[in-house]
């Protein structure tokens, strides 16, 4: 089997790479380890900033996101009980985040990637990646019990944290950093309106809580939780009456209904400083993990996809490699930015030190200065929508 781009991994980064390079009229294969009904039944973040919202409109991806997706205009963000409102449209030149489940925008680009002929193998394990140090590597995968192989120019590793990609760049070629917090989240689904309009970020003496949504009918909410915590421990009753407690201020009332799901997300900030070798590149997870404060990881993963598109373009058009050779350089540097946002959001928003501590005096400090400083609330709003590509240009 041969093709232009072998991918391997179906989540965000590989189905906007593979429905893009289609645009492109660039061919490519995906590779997936896990079920189509996995994929798309995995709950994760479901925050969008304005360039993700962009791309998947002029691929002609979001004909659902703009119909279910809802359009924010600002945060609130709270502190000791204290809530303001941090607005995006002066201070960020009109641009926005759109809450839509990750799942629903994979659901979204298999169809798309399905209907328009593409290939995309589920339940197929990539076994090995080789040749990537010369013009015709390949992917090595098992499928229905039989070992194939996908020949390709380039192959593009869009295959999480746990991937064959990262695992296959030669040591030696990259370094890591590495963070990892003293804290999760539990996240919940359950059918109930979302209490706010708007997000909820909230910082409380028992910990950080997050109140989202996903439609008029259904809220996700988050609570800060211990590393060895089991969803077991959590009641429904428990979970709301922490987030009544944590999100609570004068004059507002959280709204209780049927919890549906409940999981446990560590949080871990990793990233490496280079993400390519030879002909192999990597995107999204494969490279790198934010805390989720922020939602920035799949914003992250179609940016780089973006980079990397830039990059083969020029190569198919006009067989130069400049822009694939810059490729981590470029989106490095959208990485690091990122990066230093998540974990401040993390950082300001969680429990971690005593009441009264120097820590805590400094998450308080942050909050103040958020209420008082336009300047201050401008650099959060435009980390939050997401800088435009000019900016690091
Ligand atoms: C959601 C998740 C986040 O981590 C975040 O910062 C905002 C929203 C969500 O799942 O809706």
């Amino acid at each position: 089997m041969k093709t232009q781009v072998g991918i391997v991994g179906a989540g965000p980064a590989g189905l906007t790479l593979a429905n893009w390079l289609r645009k492109q009229g660039i061919s490519s294969v995906i590779i997936e380890h896990r079920s189509r009904e996995y994929s798309e039944s995995r709950v994760r973040a479901g925050l969008l900033e304005q360039n993700t919202v962009d791309i998947l409109n002029n691929l002609g991806l979001a004909d659902r996101l703009k119909k279910e997706g809802k359009e924010h205009h600002g945060v609130h963000l709270s502190f000791d009980g204290e809530r303001i409102r941090v607005p995006f449209g002066e201070l960020t030149n009109g641009r926005n985040i759109t809450i839509y489940g990750q799942q629903e925008v994979a659901k979204d680009l298999t169809d798309a990637w399905l209907a328009g002929g593409g290939q995309l193998f589920f339940e197929a394990t990539a076994t090995k990646i080789a040749d990537f140090d010369t013009d015709h590597p390949s992917i090595h995968f098992e499928y229905e019990g039989e070992a194939a192989v996908l020949e390709c120019d380039f192959v593009a590793a869009c295959d999480g944290f746990h991937g064959l990609g990262r695992k296959t760049m030669p040591k030696g070629s990259y370094n890591e950093f590495t963070v990892t917090y003293p804290f999760s989240w539990l996240g919940i689904l359950a059918n109930v309106a979302p209490s706010s309009d708007e997000l909820i970020y909230a910082y409380h003496e028992r910990g950080f809580a997050l109140s989202s949504s996903r439609s008029e009918k259904v809220s996700r909410l988050y609570v800060q939780c211990e590393n060895d915590d089991t969803v077991a421990n959590w009641s429904d009753e428990r979970i709301w009456d922490e987030l009544s407690i944590r999100l609570a201020t004068p004059g507002w009332e959280l709204k209780r209904g049927p919890i549906f799901e409940k999981s446990i997300t560590p949080m871990r900030s990793y990233f490496i400083d280079n993400m390519q070798c030879g002909r192999l590149f990597l995107a999204g997870d494969a490279a790198h993990i934010v805390p989720p404060t922020g939602g920035k990881g799949l914003n992250l993963a179609v940016a780089d996809v973006k980079h990397l598109v830039d990059g083969l373009t020029e190569f198919y058009k006009k067989g130069s490699t400049a822009a694939l050779d810059s490729y981590s350089e470029t989106a490095l540097k959208r990485i690091w930015r990122a990066q230093d946002f998540s974990n401040f959001m993390t950082t300001l928003f969680h429990k971690q030190d005593e009441h009264g501590s120097f820590g805590y005096q400094l998450q308080k400090a942050k909050f103040d200065y958020i209420k008082r400083s336009k300047s201050y609330a401008t650099t959060i709003a435009e980390n939050y929508v997401g800088l435009p590509f000019e900016a690091f240009e």
